[in-house]
C-alpha cells in the first residue's frame, strides 16, 4: 500500500497533475478488475482536431509503454454516435478496462451502460456524462478530471480584477453543445458575472471548441456587437480563433479587447507573452499516468473516490514564459 502511494505521487507529479480525493464510494456493484501482468486497455478518443486532444491521446500512448498496457485507441472524429460504436467495438475485442472521454453528456451514457453490462470497469476521463442518469461508483468507477465550474469562476474573477474599463461588453464562445465542460464553464463564469451590474454578456454562442469555428463565430458576433471589449472563450483554440477575427477587423486584442480562456496550450501561452491574451485557466490533458495509477489501485481492491479531481493552475503574463516549454 505504501509502495503504491509513493508510485501515485511520482506518476502524478510526472504528469504535471495534482489530485485530491472527494468522497468515497463503494465499488461493490461495479465490475471488478483481476490482477494481471498486462491489461488490454481501451481509450476511445472523441476527436483529434486540436492540440489538447492530440496531447491527451499521446499521454495514453506514452503510458501504455510505462504501465505495460496493450492499448487500443480509436478516434470518433467529432461524432458522439461513432464514439459509442467505437466502445462497442472495443468491448467486442475483449478489453479489460475502458477509459472514456465522453464527447457529450447524454449520448455517451449508452456506451457507459454497455461496458458495465459487459463486465468492463469504466473510468471517465476529462469529461463526464449526465450525473442524473449514470453515476460514479455505480455505473462507472470514477470520473477523473477538473472542476469545470471552478475553471469558469476563476476566469470570471480574473476578468473582474483585470478589466480596466467601466462597462464590460462580453462575448462568450461556448464549447461543444451538450458537453460537460461547455455546460459547467458557462455556469461558473455566468453566475459570477450575473452579480456585477457593469458586466453584460451580450452574446453566447458555440464554437464547438474549434479554432476555425471560433474565428467564424467571432466574425459574425463582432458585426452585431462592435463594442465588445471582453471575449471569454471556453477553450484556447476558440480564443486564438477570436484573436484572428478581431485582428482582421482592425481591433487590438489585449489592448482594446480582453481575451480570457481555459486550457494552457502553447499557442495560448505565446499569445499571453505577446500581450494578446490576458489569462488561460489550466485544464491539463496529461491523464495517462493518473489513469495507470487509478487502474492499479482499483485492481488492488482499493476504493476509488468517485471524483478523482485534478487541480488546475492559472497562466498569466506573470508566469507564461516560465511554463511555455512544457505546454503542448
Ligand atoms: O474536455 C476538455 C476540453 O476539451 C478542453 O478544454 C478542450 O480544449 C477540449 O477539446
Amino acid at each position: 500500500m505504501k509502495r503504491l502511494t509513493t508510485l501515485t505521487s511520482t506518476l502524478v507529479l510526472a504528469a504535471g497533475l495534482s489530485v485530491t480525493a472527494i468522497g468515497m464510494a463503494s465499488a461493490q456493484s461495479l465490475p471488478t478488475l483481476e490482477k494481471k501482468d498486462q491489461y488490454k486497455v481501451g481509450f476511445a478518443q472523441m476527436e483529434s482536431n486540436n492540440p489538447w486532444r492530440i496531447a491527451e491521446t499521446k499521454s495514453f500512448k506514452d503510458t501504455a509503454e510505462t504501465c505495460n498496457w496493450d492499448l487500443i485507441t480509436t478516434d470518433a472524429a467529432g461524432s458522439a454516435a461513432k464514439q459509442v460504436s467505437d466502445v462497442d467495438s472495443m468491448i467486442a475485442q475483449g478489453i479489460d478496462v475502458l477509459f472514456l472521454p465522453p464527447r457529450e453528456e447524454k449520448p455517451l451514457i449508452a456506451a457507459v451502460m454497455r461496458a458495465r453490462s459487459a463486465g468492463i470497469p469504466t473510468f471517465l476521463v476529462d469529461r463526464s456524462v449526465d450525473k442524473n442518469v449514470a453515476k460514479a461508483g455505480e455505473h462507472f468507477v470514477a470520473f477523473m478530471g477538473s472542476d469545470f465550474i471552478e475553471q469558469g469562476r476563476r476566469a470570471a474573477e480574473w476578468t473582474l480584477e483585470n478589466f480596466k474599463g467601466d462597462k464590460g461588453v462580453i462575448v462568450e464562445l461556448e464549447g461543444t453543445t451538450g458537453s460537460s465542460p461547455a455546460n459547467d464553464r458557462k455556469k461558473g463564469f455566468d453566475d459570477v458575472m450575473a452579480k456585477h451590474d457593469n458586466m453584460t454578456i451580450v452574446a453566447s454562442q458555440s464554437g464547438d471548441f474549434a479554432r476555425d469555428l471560433g474565428r467564424q463565430v467571432m466574425e459574425t458576433l463582432l458585426q452585431a456587437h462592435p463594442d465588445v471589449n471582453i471575449v471569454y472563450a471556453h477553450n484556447d483554440e476558440m480564443a486564438i480563433g477570436a484573436i484572428q477575427a478581431l485582428e482582421l477587423a482592425g481591433r487590438k486584442p489585449g489592448e482594446d479587447v480582453l481575451i480570457v480562456s481555459i486550457d494552457g496550450t502553447r499557442d495560448a501561452l505565446q499569445a499571453i507573452i505577446d500581450g494578446k491574451m490576458g489569462v488561460t485557466v489550466e485544464s491539463s490533458p496529461f491523464f495517462g499516468p493518473l489513469a495507470c495509477d487509478v487502474m492499479q489501485r482499483y485492481a488492488d481492491g482499493d476504493k476509488i473516490e468517485p471524483w478523482v479531481q485534478v487541480k488546475d493552475r492559472i497562466f498569466t503574463k506573470e508566469n507564461a514564459a516560465q511554463f511555455i516549454d512544457e505546454a503542448y
